[in-house]
């Protein structure tokens, strides 16, 4: 059994991690997107916010679980019994941080592959931060997230104004 985890924030879930989720889960048995329950990035939503979004927009691939973690990925890739880390990389100025994130992640569990897949051409200048920009300008985000997902980043932005 390959059981692999797509970690991050997803503060909010983009086409572009939908796009990642999807080609990865062709490429084992079981996926498990990670949601960090990050308690010092001040999130728009909630960690089961944000595990709620995901699991209803990944509900069609069957191979694919969601769940958050605290602390350390290696210690829940090995909770999980996980093999392998996906990354996507969207462009060069990822490289950096992600080279580092999988080299200190394999010096702490040697048995962990990190797999980067490269982001499809049409995303590979989205982030949840270009998302949630243009929408605290009130721009269109329709290209960047699900429609479903538009009325809640709004009302979470207009919630903070307030
Ligand atoms: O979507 P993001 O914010 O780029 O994801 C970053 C993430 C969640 C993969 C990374 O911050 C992470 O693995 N955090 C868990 C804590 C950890 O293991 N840190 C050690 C590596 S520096």
């Amino acid at each position: 059994m390959k059981r692999a985890i797509y970690p991050g924030s997803f503060d909010p879930i983009t086409f572009g991690h939908l796009d990642i989720i999807k080609r990865a889960s062709k490429l084992c048995d079981e996926l498990i997107v990670g949601v960090l329950n990050n308690s010092q990035k001040n999130p728009l939503f909630s960690t089961p916010e944000r595990v709620s979004i995901i699991k209803e927009l990944t509900e069609n691939l069957d191979n694919v679980k969601v769940e958050c973690f605290d602390g350390l990925l290696v210690d829940f890739a090995k909770k999980k019994d996980a093999q392998v880390i996906i990354r996507g990389l969207r462009a060069v100025t990822d490289f950096e941080n992600e080279i580092q994130l999988a080299q200190s992640n394999k010096v702490q569990y040697p048995e962990l592959e990190t797999l980067f897949m490269t982001t499809s051409l049409q995303y590979s200048y989205l982030s949840s931060t270009v998302a949630k920009e243009f929408a605290s300008y009130g721009g269109d985000i329709s290209p960047f997230v699900p429609a479903e997902i538009i009325p809640l980043i709004e009302a979470k932005l207009k919630n903070k104004e307030n």
